[in-house]
């Protein structure tokens, strides 16, 4: 099958794009409006992204964009970029690529078939200036951003790789439905977590089964070498982030169930 170029419909953003943030600086909230970033909007996105990379407690959480990758997505030949602006400036902003077959493409960590590769839609990085943190826009900005991709005229996977220490984006990214499906290494070791979602499938239902730590690799490949996948994320007060496993049930199993 050919690789999907999706359509970016704009207007979708366009016809309702303002939205009331908190601001932690000023303690009010903001009215922000969002936008489909244009390659012009490059030197604004790379300042955010230097500013958001600085203060990572943990630089091993998230793996900068170089400014080629960072103009390659808002040319949007692979990708594109939705931002979120205040009265100041870009306050936050979601990367939405299509990887096309090459190397890129998280379905080679999966085993996805080769003919499915070209169907493959990934969220790459999210970065939210510090004063808008806690008004949930990770999840809304790719809930809005995916909205102006549909609809998808077939099948699409949506995949993403998260950091297992990268606590608020594993949790939002299992809110929006994702699950984890497997791993990817880097130097032949498993670095990130691989989480997956059918863009044609409503919700799933779940056999549930056991937590894991979700810093412990060994525990997630122990998981999924037995064909469960990771559907529920928590922050545990003593225990830390947590994972749960569990196998995905039929839909007829999922309508005895309720
Ligand atoms: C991950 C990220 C995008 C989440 O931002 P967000 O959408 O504003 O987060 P949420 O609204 O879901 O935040 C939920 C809670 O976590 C807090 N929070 C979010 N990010 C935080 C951070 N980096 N450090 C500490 N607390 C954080 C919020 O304040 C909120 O707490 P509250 O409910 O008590 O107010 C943002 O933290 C960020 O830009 N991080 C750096 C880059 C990164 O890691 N990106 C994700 C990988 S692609």
């Amino acid at each position: 099958m050919a690789p999907v170029k999706p359509v970016i419909h704009r207007s979708t953003i366009e016809n309702s794009p303002l939205l009331s943030c908190y601001n932690r600086e000023t303690k009010k909230s903001s009215l922000c409006r969002l936008a489909i970033l244009e390659t012009e909007a490059l030197e604004e996105v790379m300042a955010l992204h230097q500013s958001v990379i600085s203060e990572l407690e943990n630089p091993d959480l998230y793996i900068p964009y170089t400014r080629e990758e960072m103009a390659g997505y808002l040319n949007q030949e692979h990708g594109f970029l939705l931002g979120m602006y205040d009265e100041t400036g870009l306050g936050a902003f979601r990367v939405i690529a299509w990887p096309g077959e090459g190397k890129d493409n998280l379905g080679h960590c999966l085993g996805i078939a080769q003919s499915q590769l070209g169907q493959v839609i990934q969220l790459e990085g999210t970065n939210v200036h510090p004063r808008y943190r806690g008004n949930g826009l990770q999840c809304l900005l790719t809930e809005k951003a995916m909205g102006c991709l549909q609809p998808f005229e077939r099948e699409g996977i949506l995949l993403t790789a998260v950091s297992p220490l990268n606590g608020r984006s594993l949790v939002n990214m299992v809110a929006l439905g994702m699950h984890i499906a497997g791993l990817k290494n880097q130097n032949n070791k498993p670095v990130r977590l691989v989480l997956r979602k059918s863009l044609f499938q409503e919700s799933q239902q779940w056999q549930k089964g056991p937590w894991v730590e979700a810093g412990d690799i060994e525990s997630h490949q122990k998981m999924l070498t037995m064909g469960l996948k990771g559907h529920e994320a928590k922050m545990d007060a003593e225990k830390g982030l947590q994972v749960r496993y569990g196998r995905p049930l039929l839909s007829h199993e999922g309508a005895i169930m309720r």
